[in-house]
Formats: C-alpha cells, sequence, structure tokens
C-alpha cells in the first residue's frame, strides 16, 4: 500500500489547500528550517552567481560547466530581443492601468508574436525575453520614454538596468541588486500560488504564454507578490512614526501600538518557513554591507531584530520571522530604485523562469488537468 502523505479532515477545508501534497517538484525546495533550496542546493550558495548560471541550474539540474553557461547565455542572447509587434502592445495599453494588469496583458499578448515551436522553445524564449518586456512596461507606465533596444550581449540584468529608463540611475548599484534580487526570486517551490495557479492553467494545455499571465495576476495580490511593496510601505510609516528616533525602543513601541491597536505588521511569517527567510537574510547582509547610512536600511534591520521579539509573544504566530519582503524593498531603494509601483514587476520578472520551467516539467511528464473537489455545502 503506498504511503500516506497527508491526511484531511473537515477542519482543512476552506483554508486554501494549506499544506495539501499535491505533485512533485524538482527545480526547488522550501524547507521550513533551512530555507529555500535550488535544485538541492542552498540559495546563499549561488546568490553570488549570474542569473545565466542559476537559471541553467534550474533547468538541467545541475550547475553548468564553463563552457556550457556560455552556450547557454549565447542561446538566450539569440532570443532576448522582443519582436516589433510586442512593444507596439505595450505602448498601446492603457496609461493608468496598475503596472502587474500591464505585464500580465503584455505577456499574454506576446505570444501572438512570440509563439515557439513547441513548449520548451516557448519557455526559453518567455525567459530570455522577460526582461526586455518589464523594461517596456515600467518605462511606458512610469512615463520614463522610448525603450531603447534590448542589448542582451550585454549580460541578462545588465541589459534590463541598461533599458530601464530609471532617472539618474546609477548602474553599477542597481546591476548588482537587480541581479540578486532577480536570482533570489526565481523559484519558491511548487505551491506559492503564482506557480500553482501557472502550472492549474497550464495543465489545460493553454500555451506558456496564457499560464504565465495567469501566474502573474496571481503574483499580483498584496498576500502574494505584492507584499514587497506594501512592506515597504510600512516600512514609510514605522518611520513616520518613530520621528527620526532610529533605536530599537521607539521601534519596538511603535510595533507593539500597531498591534495593540489590531493594525498589522507587515514583512514577518511565511507559510512554510519557520525561521527566518534566507533569502531574507542575505539580503540584510547587503544592506549590512554597503548601505547601512540610509535611514530606510538602518530601519530595515532594526525591524529584523525587534519584531520577531514583539511578534514571538503572540503564541498564535507560527513564524514570527522575517520573510524576503522584509528586505526586498528597502534594498531596491536602497541601490537607487525607490519607486514601489513596480517592485512586483520585478518580482515576477524572476519568477517567471521558475515557473516556466515547473510548466515544462509537468507538461514534459504529462502531468494531467488539475480537477481537485469541493464538498458541495449548502449556505444561506
Ligand atoms: C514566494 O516566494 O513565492 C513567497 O515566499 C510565497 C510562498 O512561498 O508561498
Amino acid at each position: 500500500m503506498a504511503d500516506v502523505l497527508f491526511q484531511v479532515t473537515e477542519e482543512h477545508l476552506d483554508k486554501g489547500l494549506r499544506g495539501f501534497p499535491v505533485g512533485t517538484c524538482s527545480t526547488s525546495e522550501v524547507r521550513p528550517n533551512e530555507g529555500l533550496f535550488y535544485r538541492g542546493m542552498p540559495v546563499k550558495d549561488l546568490a553570488s552567481h549570474s542569473p545565466e548560471e542559476v537559471i541553467y541550474l534550474l533547468l538541467h539540474g545541475k550547475m553548468g560547466s564553463g563552457e556550457e553557461v556560455a552556450g547557454f547565455a549565447k542561446d538566450l542572447e539569440a532570443r532576448g530581443v522582443c519582436k516589433v509587434g510586442v512593444r507596439h502592445i505595450v505602448r498601446n495599453m492603457p496609461k493608468g492601468a496598475n503596472p502587474m494588469d500591464l505585464f500580465a496583458v503584455a505577456i499574454q499578448l506576446a505570444y501572438q508574436y512570440e509563439k515557439g515551436k513547441d513548449t520548451r522553445d516557448d519557455c526559453l524564449n518567455l525567459i530570455a525575453k522577460i526582461p526586455e518586456l518589464a523594461a517596456l512596461v515600467i518605462n511606458e507606465h512610469a512615463g520614463w520614454g522610448e525603450t531603447p533596444p534590448s542589448k542582451p550581449e550585454l549580460g541578462y540584468m545588465e541589459n534590463f538596468t541598461y533599458m530601464l529608463n530609471v532617472p539618474n540611475k546609477d548602474t553599477e548599484s542597481l546591476n548588482e541588486v537587480f541581479r540578486l534580487f532577480n536570482v533570489l526570486h526565481f523559484d519558491h517551490g511548487g505551491g506559492n500560488l503564482s506557480t500553482f495557479v501557472g502550472k492549474a492553467v497550464a495543465s489545460s494545455l493553454e500555451n506558456l504564454y496564457g499560464s504565465i499571465a495567469a501566474a502573474m495576476n496571481a503574483l499580483a495580490g498584496p498576500k502574494h507578490g505584492m507584499a514587497n511593496q506594501e512592506t515597504l510601505e510600512f516600512n514609510k510609516e514605522v518611520m513616520e512614526e518613530v520621528r527620526g528616533e532610529l533605536t530599537k525602543e521607539a521601534v519596538e513601541k511603535v510595533l507593539r501600538d500597531r498591534l495593540a491597536a489590531n493594525k498589522l505588521v507587515f514583512g514577518f511569517g511565511h507559510a512554510v518557513l519557520r525561521v527566518e527567510d534566507t533569502r531574507a537574510t542575505i539580503l540584510y547582509n547587503v544592506l549590512e554591507k554597503s548601505y547601512t547610512h540610509e535611514p530606510y536600511a538602518r530601519l530595515a534591520l532594526l525591524l529584523r531584530e525587534v519584531g520577531p521579539k514583539v511578534l514571538k509573544e503572540n503564541p498564535k504566530i507560527s513564524n514570527p520571522y522575517p520573510n524576503v519582503d522584509a528586505v526586498s524593498g528597502t534594498l531596491l531603494r536602497a541601490a537607487g530604485f525607490p519607486y514601489t509601483d513596480y517592485y512586483t514587476v520585478l518580482f515576477g520578472l524572476s519568477r517567471v523562469v521558475g515557473i516556466s520551467i515547473q510548466i515544462l516539467h509537468e507538461r514534459e511528464r504529462n502531468v494531467p488537468i488539475y480537477r481537485p473537489k469541493y464538498i458541495y455545502k449548502k449556505r444561506d
């Protein structure tokens, strides 16, 4: 008899499938007490690697040799320019729309111009072109002017920084922080909402672009990818409330007052993790090394210290530790990208990689159409 993995009782119903085993995932794993692993390697060991090296790892299951990664980077480079029709789509979208809506729609419609010969081709094409799509959407929405022609030969994220018309751009700092942000957000197991939604939609044999567009709509919500924007907004509120007093005591008082007033504290806890998110640890290290002159960096570091202490006092909180959103926005801001409206697009630009590869794997294994069961219940 097969092993019992999980027993479902009445209490599990209407809880968002929390913890239900659904399938298998070989790209990455989220271990509750150890954090994120890509293909069995802890992300801390991958944080200094290039996006091309890490995408190669996620796709092939092993680190490539110098020659293999160079060949793979060349392939991405050859695929890395969007067709002119895609530029027209983005240019003609409504200016005032939410950037994540624009991003999802741009991905969905790009299929008309970029359709490849099979899902693997679509997967590689979309991974190669997503930096340009994200840059087009952000520049267009921000009113930052015409996006320069994509130059994938610059490198995957270097090209993104180059295409983004950020005012007063500090290219070196942005290259480093965008690279790190990108690599750390590629994949997070199979059960995070955007990945699950992308795979569920793809299981109907919808094309990869449409499936990824659906995934991006899932990512857009404040309980998922948009949490990085919300957390920086929360930090801004805390900054006002401490009135310039960046001390442990002042931050602790603000947190206690907020909790007493039933207000939310953002950037802490996770559905799976039971320790500090290893992605957050890596980003905190960068803040500590390069950005402690920035008040928001100092605030994020104080929140990291004080938050778990205060949250632990509530026995209902199973994980009082910071997650990646507690620090990612602060680091982007410190590196010269304070434009919170686009933080979820940056998350999406990265997560497209993991979701596309997971969809490819499920399609190669002929995973059938997702069809869970809902139990009928009469309600007034
Ligand atoms: C993610 O990276 O997708 C988030 O941490 C959410 C999750 O894993 O459920």
